[in-house]
């Protein structure tokens, strides 16, 4: 099933105002949702805030009256969307367990994306990115235990790994080598705008929620590993949104927000189980459908151009979420030593071919001076059950030495890195059973 979003109408932006009653919601069972409504969930907060955030700053920059008030009007819909989608977090979800909902969002979205995505450089990219925030599932998991005894599962559900990734204290590139090839805007399919704009939102949102979420626990430990890993998911910002075309105007860009809004709400209710969450997605699609119209209006208007060269004219689907283990496996096995490459393409390498003047090592020795959080994370539970939190085929855990052996860097190494042969003292302790 599929439909040309130019020819709805939606719900006008007049009836979009709604009550306090309506707009915060009686959060989800936390013990009872599925994780991959808890996933959309997650998700669609992401988009409101970049929904919200771009028009702000459109409104900044923009001199058109007309414009400027149809924003406004808009932009307050997309904040009441947001605390709508956000609010049904129950209070009782903790930071770490959110976090972990985070994580398997980055996960599952970033491998189906990858295989749905039509340019091959913009897969090679999210197979990239795919194996840190693997890597960073696997050191929460270990938070999640220590701090409240929580199995991964309880939030996971078994459809998504936990074990080691690319290693963490490995993602802290020079910032300038994470930027990418941009599509360009004339021949790029509507499928590749919308992955990119879906993923910089879910990546953006990642960070925000760490980076205002960290200081809540009282472990210096903890707190250190969200401050590692919020900065690495600066990077996949900055690597996500510089894959997008940088001479696209501003109200292509707008019509692209909503189009994406349209597209991942579509997808949500196609996809949704939960009866409450599918009537707001399926509400949200209208209002969504009716943003899109605006933005239609203001770019003939404004460019005299046809919103179908940018956009095409059917909706497409950026975020169906199903177990990706097998996918991920396969990356994970063939990718874990992949590296940025310090070239005029923005290529990938791997360890072995890097030159000893990589600008990543110089940013991996400073960050890592005293230590990587993320590894004294697998020290701090190693102390405590002799070995850490994993959750997968027992194939895939025995592969964690060998793992780390390929995946991890030799030079630039903090101080306090668990390496291959501790790894393989870990595989001969029994796993701890929840
Ligand atoms: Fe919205
Ligand atoms: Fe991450
Ligand atoms: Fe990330
Ligand atoms: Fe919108």
């Amino acid at each position: 099933m599929s439909f040309n979003p130019l020819q709805e109408k939606g719900i006008p932006l007049e009836k979009q105002i709604r009550t306090w009653h309506d707009i915060v919601k009686r959060p989800f069972n936390k013990y009872e949702i599925d994780c991959y409504s808890r996933t959309r969930q997650i998700l669609m907060n992401g988009i409101e805030v970049e929904a919200w955030n771009f028009k702000h700053n459109l409104s900044r920059t923009c001199s058109d009256p007309e414009t400027r008030k149809l924003i406004a009007l808009s932009r307050r819909i997309e904040d009441m969307q947001q605390t709508t989608v956000n609010w049904l977090t129950p209070a009782c979800q903790s930071v770490l367990e959110t976090t972990l909902g985070y994580e398997q969002v980055a996960v599952d979205l970033t491998a189906w994306m990858a295989q749905n995505e039509p340019d091959d450089y913009v897969r090679e990219t999210f197979n990239f990115g795919l194996l840190e925030d693997f890597d960073h599932l696997y050191r929460y998991s270990q938070w999640a235990y220590m701090m409240e005894g929580c199995d991964p599962n309880n939030i996971l559900q078994g459809m998504t790994d936990v074990v080691v990734g690319r290693p963490t204290q490995n993602h802290h590139n020079c910032n300038a080598l994470r930027l990418r090839k941009h599509y360009d805007k004339m021949t790029a399919e509507p499928q590749t705008k919308v992955n990119i704009y879906t993923l910089v939102s879910g990546e953006q949102q990642t960070h925000n929620f760490y980076a205002e979420h960290g200081m809540m626990y009282a472990n210096d430990d903890l707190r250190r590993t969200y401050g590692e890993i919020c900065d690495v998911e600066e990077e996949h910002v900055t690597m996500y949104e510089s894959l997008i075309d940088p001479t696209e105007t501003p109200y292509e860009k707008l019509l692209l927000h909503e189009f994406t809004e349209v597209c991942n709400y579509y997808n949500c209710y196609k996809d949704e189980e939960d009866d409450k969450l599918k009537q707001i997605w399926e509400e949200f699609l209208g209002f969504e459908l009716g943003h899109l119209q605006i933005a239609v209006d203001l770019f003939k208007e404004n460019e005299g151009r046809d919103p179908e060269e940018v956009i095409g004219n059917k909706v497409v689907l950026p975020c169906h979420f199903e177990s990706q283990k097998e996918y991920v496996t396969n990356i994970l096995e063939n990718e874990i030593d992949k590296r940025l490459a310090q070239d005029e393409e923005r290529s990938y390498t791997t360890i072995n071919k890097l030159p000893d003047d990589w600008k990543s090592y110089k940013v991996q020795e400073k960050v890592g001076l005293e230590g990587a959080p993320t590894e004294e994370t697998i020290r701090l539970v190693r102390e405590s059950i002799n070995r850490d939190i994993v959750s997968a085929d027992d194939k895939l855990i025995h592969k964690q030495p060998d793992l780390v052996k390929r995946g991890l860097e030799i030079m630039a190494q903090a101080p306090n890195t668990v390496d291959y042969e501790d790894y393989k003292e870990m595989d001969k302790v029994d796993l701890f059973e929840f």
